[in-house]
This record gives structure tokens, sequence and C-alpha cells, in this order.
């Protein structure tokens, strides 16, 4: 049985202040039981989510990690600082650090790999394909070479603890979701894909989101297909009722 599990992703959105505001109202709402929630915040303000999300069962998530534990990486935060802190999520590899930031499937793999072998940290990895690739139809071929290369030398124990997002780039923050049946075909696709790697034991048990437009109108649809256990929300995330909305779907 897979728990389902929305994260929001609220990427560069939030002081410290606004993330207090807001766990401080979401706390305080009435959940659906047995969904998994996280939010993944700027680094500044997880130590106020944290704090404002103690004994509700809300966790708090990162957004990068580097895979070094120390050095000269300037702006960087490193996995030790992120396990004093606390933190039980992180995501890793999102689009926007690969196409601004210069992350790789070489840098993402390694990530993943200090997050599972150092932590008990659950690294939330994102992929998917660009809306040229989407146009070509390749977005298969695509997603398949990360999923390989983002999971190179993991064990099947470290494969299981990694939650998967498909995020196709033309879907976020466009407001163009896509279909739940473009979403669960690619989320199928993953899971095999995984059952290739990994076996049919990780593949059925590995948790996989979509991500991408996901919102109060559209959630219930998505978390109806049988290969999508979850969602990584972006905009809707910002708002405690929507983000509500969403995580009760
Ligand atoms: P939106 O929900 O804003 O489309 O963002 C999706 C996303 O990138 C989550 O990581």
């Amino acid at each position: 049985m897979r728990q389902p599990f929305i994260a929001g992703n609220w990427k560069m959105y939030k002081t410290m202040a606004e993330a207090e505001s807001f766990a401080q109202l979401f706390r305080s709402y009435k959940r659906k039981e047995g969904v998994k929630v996280a939010i993944c915040a700027p680094f500044t303000d997880l130590p106020v989510l944290k704090r404002a999300f103690s004994y509700s069962g809300i966790m708090t998530g990162a957004q990068n990690v580097h895979f070094e534990d120390r050095g000269a990486y300037t702006g960087e935060v490193s996995l030790p600082m992120l396990k004093e802190l606390g933190v039980e999520c992180c995501v890793v590899g999102h689009s926007e650090r690969r196409a601004y930031f210069g992350e790789t499937d070489e840098t993402v793999n390694k990530k993943l790999l200090k997050l599972l072998s150092g932590s008990q940290i659950t690294p939330i990895l994102c992929v998917g394909e660009r809306l040229e690739e989407r146009e070509a139809g390749r977005q298969t071929e695509v997603v398949a070479a990360q999923i390989e290369k983002d999971f190179a030398g993991m064990t099947e124990d470290q494969a299981v603890r990694t939650v998967i997002a498909y995020e196709p780039i033309w879907a976020i923050g466009t407001g163009k979701t896509a279909t739940p049946d473009q979403a669960e075909e690619m989320c199928a696709f993953i899971r095999k894909k995984i059952g290739e790697l990994f076996g049919q034991e990780t593949a059925d048990q590995i948790i996989i989101q979509y991500g991408g437009s996901v919102k109060p109108a559209n959630v219930k649809e998505i978390m109806a297909q049988p290969d999508i256990d979850g969602a990584l929300v972006g905009g809707a995330s910002l708002d405690p009722e929507k983000f509500l909305e969403i995580v009760n779907f």
C-alpha cells in the first residue's frame, strides 16, 4: 500500500515572517488522515517551519543540498547542515535548478547518494521532459535516461526511499496541466523503468508524484490515477487554503 504524499515547493517565495503566518494558519486546519504532507521551502524558512510545524505531522523539506559535507562552495548548503535542522525531505534535480544553475544528472546522482547514504532525509527527485522533447515524441526516452543516470549506483533499499516527481517542464507554472492520461502514462512508465532497474517489489513500493500546475480543481483526477501517488505543488502551495484543498483531495 503506497501512502499518498503531497508536497509543496515554495521555490523562491516567502520570507521568514510569511512562512510563519502560513505555518500557523495551515497547521490549525483539519487535514484528511493518511496523507503525508510536506513544505519544501527556501533555506532561511526551514528553522521557522520546523518550529511552527512541530507535533503537527507536517514535514519540512529543503529544495537543494550539496554533495560534499563541507568546503569552499560559496552559497551552498550541506547535508550536515540540513540534518542539524531536522528536515525530513529534500528536493533534488528540480528542472529550474537543471535549467538555471547547471544541475546535471551527474550532480543529481551524487546528491541523491549523499542523502541516502548519510541521512534518513527523503529525497524528492524531479524528472521530466521539455516541450520540444514532448512534441518530438521523445518524452519516455528523455525520462528513462534521467532515471538511469540519477539512480546509478543505488541499492534497492536506497531506490525505494527515493520519491520521484514527474514534472513535465511545459506544465510548470504555465497553467497547462498534463492531462490525467498523459501524467498516468508517464508515471506508469517510470514505475516500469524502476522495476527493470531494481525489481518489481521496489517498483510496487516507490512513491511517484506528478507536478505541474496542480490545483484544487484538478488534484482529484490526478490522484485517481493508479500510478500517481502524490503531487509536487508549486504556485498553489503558497496559499494555505488552496494547499489545504489539495492535501484534502
Ligand atoms: P507549479 O505547480 O507552479 O506549476 O510548479 C510545479 C513545480 O515546479 C513543483 O516543483
